[in-house]
């Protein structure tokens, strides 16, 4: 239905009340104004949710200040994507797009270096077998690893940022060795050199914004990787920003990139650092390991002189996660100015039901015969039924977290990162998303996929 009365330039739209008065059966309704450029409110839905725009349009409607400031957000998206390439695809006005990965599935990488570097955490640097370049990636993309466990069992998929600078001729990933972890059990206790693993493609939207604020990297446990990234990146870009680096362990020994971290910063014009552990050992010296025992809060970055205005880049773990971003915006932070890495699922939309937190499982009933489906986040493979309509059904029926709104191919917002494997649509989008990334509300697999959920 939605896309039915979307595609029929019948989208209906509450009106904004100006005065308020009586309105009865029988009253005339008279048009008494025509807005900048007379554009129709068919024509503004039209131009966000069709195909097919032009620049020009674009700029018209961008003129008519009775907008509101999602829509404006969304045109103005899709202008600057006009203006910046020459073919558009996917619809960057309904929802953050990434580029196309740079190779669909899997590619296979060999283990060419492990290297400790903390107590708990273990770097490994994969080089490609095929001998072929590695694509640049973006400073804070994650790579997705499928690694066999156990070869009576399906594979193990697991997600691990890139902690190295990007355009080298390899990956580096650093994982933490955690007690029932399968996946960091394996790579750390079982892995060795010259082993090959199954590497997608990097992906992910938490990535550094061209600017000029300062920008604030901050981490803890082995969040720091992403960030890692971020400031090999901004280091080799010289950049003239104020980059601070504040990063929470629990001790020296658990504090991995130290001395990596120290020496890039050396390397900008203004680069700060600022350390805390929240469990000091004895032999741990302020000042030269650390710079104060405790956890990060607003109220060290107010005495530190972070300056609210930063780009604030987050990861770590869900806790220190939750508490920084409740801080920030109590302290007064854009909520557009916090950009937060997040490894498990992501949290989900599903307007107008309540939200139950179940752990995901295999659908109840006798598996179905199709190809198997894989949420990587969410760590489980079900093999696709013909009774889901569609691969976001099967989702709900895992109790995988899923995002969605028109459940009709309209909205964009059950976009999924497609990390391998291929789908059909049925029914058709209005608008197709850019390749690598797919709308599950409308699709069914037609081999195995694996999915970003
Ligand atoms: S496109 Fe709207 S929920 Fe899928």
């Amino acid at each position: 239905m939605p896309a039915l009365l979307v595609a029929h330039h019948r989208p209906g739209f509450y009106f904004r009340v100006l005065q308020e008065g009586e309105v009865g059966a029988g009253d005339d309704i008279v048009k008494i104004t025509d807005g900048p450029g007379r554009i129709s409110v068919a024509d503004v839905d039209a131009l966000l949710y069709l195909p097919g725009h032009s620049s020009e349009q674009l700029q018209r409607v961008l003129q008519i200040p009775a907008l509101s400031r999602g829509w404006q957000s969304s045109f103005q998206t899709m202008l600057q994507q006009d203006l910046s390439s020459e073919t558009t695809v996917g619809n960057p006005g309904l929802a953050y797009e990434e580029q196309a990965p740079a190779w669909p599935g899997f590619r296979q990488m060999r283990v060419a270096n492990i290297d400790k570097e903390s107590d708990s955490v273990t770097s490994f640097i994969l080089e490609p077998i095929d001998g072929q370049h590695l694509p640049v990636f973006q400073a804070g993309q994650f790579v997705v690893l499928r690694l066999l466990v156990d070869p009576g069992e399906p594979p193990v998929l697991r997600s691990y940022s890139l902690s190295d600078l990007p355009g080298a001729d390899h990956f580096r990933i650093s994982v933490k060795s955690e007690l029932n972890g399968i996946g960091s059990s394996f790579l750390c206790n079982r892995t060795k050199e010259r082993d090959v693993l199954d590497v997608s493609a990097p992906r992910g939207s938490f990535t550094l914004r061209p600017g000029q604020n300062p920008v604030v990297l901050l981490s803890a446990g082995v969040g720091a990787t992403p960030v890692m990234s971020m400031l090999h990146s901004l280091a080799a870009d010289r950049s003239q920003r104020e980059i601070w680096w504040i990063y929470g362990a629990r001790n020296r020994l658990d504090h991995p990139f130290a001395e990596e971290s120290r020496s890039l910063l050396k390397q900008l014009s203004q680069g700060r650092e600022y350390i805390v552990y929240s469990r000091p050992a004895a032999i741990d010296q302020v000042g030269a390991d650390f710079d104060a025992p405790g956890h990060i809060d607003t109220a060290l970055l107010e005495r530190i002189g972070v300056s609210r205005n930063s780009d604030f880049y987050l990861c770590g773990p869900p806790s220190f996660l939750q508490n920084m971003r409740d801080g920030l915006r109590n302290w007064g932070v854009l909520a557009g100015n916090v950009h937060t890495e997040i490894f498990g699922s992501l949290e989900a939309i599903t307007p107008g039901m309540a939200q139950v937190v179940h752990t995901p499982h295999l659908p109840q009933g006798p598996p179905g015969s199709g190809p198997p489906v894989s949420f990587a986040r969410s760590g489980i493979t079900a093999a696709w039924d013909r009774k889901f309509a569609s691969l976001l059904e099967l989702a709900e029926a895992c109790d995988v977290p899923v995002r969605w709104s028109c459940r009709a191919g309209v909205c964009h917002t059950c976009m999924t990162g497609l990390i391998a494997g291929s789908i059909i649509y049925n029914p058709e989008p209005l608008e197709r998303p850019a390749p690598g990334n797919v709308l599950v509300c409308c699709s069914q697999p037609n081999a195995g996929v694996t999915l970003d959920l």
